[in-house]
C-alpha cells in the first residue's frame, strides 16, 4: 500500500483521496472523501472503479494476461484439472495430493440432486431454453439447503461451495435431458468431473456400452478451467452486489446465471454460432462486415472490456478447438467460415482501430458444436464452469468485514413536488 495522496479541488475545498496500490496492475484512488465534498463520483458500466479488493484473479488487459491465484491461465489450462483450479479459486492455492484426493472426494459426494427437483423441472415446457431451467432450478436449491444458508458461518459456506460445484453439471445435463425427452442420468461418481457431465449429457439408460473419449473429455476439462472465474466481470459483480445483503448463495448464484445469460457476456457463445448461421458461406463476409461496420450488428465473439490486445484463453481456446477438430476428423464449413471472418476482422482498421480481438467465445462455440453439444447449452457450459468463480468472490466476502453493495446515481427526471389530481392531469 503506497502513501501518497491524490488531491482533489471542488468548490475551492481540498481533498485528500490516498492513493492504493495493489500487488499487480494499476493502483486505485480512494474516492471515500467525496462523501463530505458534496459530489458523488460517476462511471456508467463501471469503466473506471474498482468496487472491491480481491485476492483471486488479476488481468492484464494491455498485456492479455490472466492469472488465477497468481497463475497463468494457459499453464492452468494445459497442466491442471478445473476441479485444482476451483479449488485454488476457492482457497488460495493449487491443492497438494491429500487435499486434491481428499476434495475431489467432496464433490464427488454431492454430484447427486434431491429426487424431488425432477418435479420443478417438470414444470417447465419442453421447449424451454435450458438457461430459463437453470435460473430456476439453482435458485431453487436454497429450498433444499434452507438450515446450511448463513453466510456468517464458515462450515455453511463451506458446505454450499461443495453442492454448488458438485451439482452444477448433474442440473446442466438435466436441462438438455428435459429438452431432449430422455430420462435423466444419476451422475457415475467412478468418472472424473468432465466425464461425468458428458456421460450424464450423451448417455441414456440403454447405452450399456457407454464410451469415455479422452481428447473429448480433456477438451471439455479445459472449457471448465478457461471459464473458471474472470475478476470483476457483470456476473460475479451482480453476485457479489446480491451476496452483499446477506442473500443465500444458490439465489446469490441464480441472479449470476441470469446476467450471464445476456449476448453482451456469456451468451455471446451461442449468439456467435447464430451469426454464422445467418452469415451462411464464406462469400457472404464482406457484405456481414459492412453491417458490423454500420453498427447494424455486432460481430459476435469479438471485443472485450479489459482486453485490448488479445484474450489469452481465446489463445489456449484457438489450440483446443484445432486439436478436437484433427482428433475428430472434424471438417466443419462453419471452421471455414468462422476462420474467415477472424481473418478479414483482423486486417480491418475497423476492428484494428478499435482493438477488437477474438474473444474466448469466438472458439469455444465451435469446439462444443464439434463435441456435439446444441447451441442452447453453450451458456448454461459457462455457468457451470463459473460458478467455482462465483462462489469464490462469495466466499472472500463473506469471510472478512463488508457493506451492504448501494450505488448512487444522477438523477435527471422531473423536479415537480405538487400532486396533481387525476381529473387535473393533461
Ligand atoms: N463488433 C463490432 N464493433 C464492436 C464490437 C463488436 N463485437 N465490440 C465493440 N465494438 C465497437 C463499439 O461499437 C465501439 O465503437 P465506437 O467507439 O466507434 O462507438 C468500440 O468498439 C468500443 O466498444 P464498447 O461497446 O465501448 O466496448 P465495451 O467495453 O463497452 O463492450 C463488449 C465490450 C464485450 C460488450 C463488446 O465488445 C461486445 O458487445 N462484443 C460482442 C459480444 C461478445 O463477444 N461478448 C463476449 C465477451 S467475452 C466473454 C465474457 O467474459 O463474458
Amino acid at each position: 500500500m503506497a502513501d501518497t495522496n491524490a488531491k482533489l479541488t471542488v468548490n475551492g475545498e481540498e481533498y485528500e483521496l490516498p492513493i492504493i496500490e495493489g500487488t499487480l496492475g494499476r493502483p486505485v484512488i480512494d474516492v471515500a472523501a467525496l462523501q463530505e465534498s458534496g459530489f458523488w463520483s460517476y462511471d456508467p458500466g463501471f469503466k473506471v472503479t474498482a468496487p472491491v479488493e480481491s485476492k483471486i484473479t488479476y488481468i492484464d488487459g494491455g498485456k492479455g494476461e490472466l492469472l488465477h491465484r497468481g497463475y497463468p491461465i494457459d499453464e492452468l489450462a494445459n497442466n491442471a484439472e478445473y476441479l485444482e483450479v476451483a479449488y485454488a479459486l476457492l482457497n488460495g492455492d493449487l491443492p497438494n495430493a491429500e487435499q486434491k484426493a481428499d476434495f475431489f472426494e467432496k464433490i464427488r459426494e454431492h454430484t447427486a440432486v434431491h429426487d424431488q427437483l425432477r418435479k420443478f423441472f417438470e414444470g417447465f415446457r419442453r421447449d424451454a431454453h435450458p438457461m430459463a431451467i437453470m435460473v430456476g432450478v439453482v435458485g431453487a436449491l436454497s429450498a433444499f439447503y434452507h438450515e446450511d444458508l448463513d453466510v456468517s458461518n464458515e462450515e455453511h459456506r463451506e458446505i454450499t461451495a461443495i453442492r454448488l460445484i458438485a451439482k452444477m453439471p448433474t442440473l446442466a445435463a438435466m436441462s438438455y435431458k428435459y429438452s431432449q425427452g430422455e430420462p435423466f442420468m444419476y451422475p457415475r461418481n467412478d468418472f472424473n468431473y468432465a466425464e461425468n457431465f458428458l456421460y450424464m449429457m450423451f448417455a441414456t439408460p440403454a447405452d450399456v456400452d457407454y464410451e469415455k473419449n479422452d481428447v473429448i473429455t480433456r477438451a471439455m476439462d479445459k472449457i471448465f478451467t478457461l471459464h473458471a472465474d474472470h475478476e470483476q466481470n457483470a456476473s460475479t459483480s451482480t453476485v457479489r452486489l446480491a451476496g452483499s445483503t446477506g442473500a443465500n448463495p444458490y439465489a446469490c448464484i441464480a441472479a449470476g446465471i441470469a446476467a450471464l445469460w445476456g449476448p453482451s457476456h456469456g451468451g455471446a457463445n451461442e449468439a456467435v454460432l447464430e451469426m454464422l448461421d445467418e452469415i451462411g458461406t464464406v462469400e457472404n463476409v464482406p457484405e456481414f462486415m459492412e453491417k458490423v461496420k454500420s453498427r447494424e450488428v455486432k460481430l459476435m465473439g469479438f471485443g472485450h472490456r479489459v482486453y485490448k490486445n488479445f484474450d489469452p484463453r481465446a489463445k489456449v481456446m484457438k489450440e483446443t478447438c484445432d486439436e478436437v477438430l484433427e482428433a475428430l476428423g472434424i471438417n466443419d464449413p462453419k471452421l471455414e467460415l468462422a476462420m474467415a471472418l477472424e481473418k478479414i476482422a483482423l486486417e480491418d482498421p475497423f476492428f484494428i482501430e478499435r482493438n477488437l480481438y477474438p474473444n474466448v467465445d469466438f472458439y469455444s462455440g465451435i469446439i462444443l458444436k464439434a463435441i456435439g453439444i446444441p447451441t442452447s447449452m453453450f451458456t448454461v457450459i459457462f455457468a457451470l464452469a463459473r460458478t467455482s468463480g462465483w462462489i469464490s468472490h462469495l466466499l472472500e466476502m463473506h469471510s472478512a468485514p463488508y457493506k451492504i453493495g448501494r450505488p448512487r446515481q444522477l438523477y435527471t427526471g422531473e423536479t415537480r413536488r405538487d400532486f396533481v389530481k387525476v381529473e387535473d392531469r393533461k
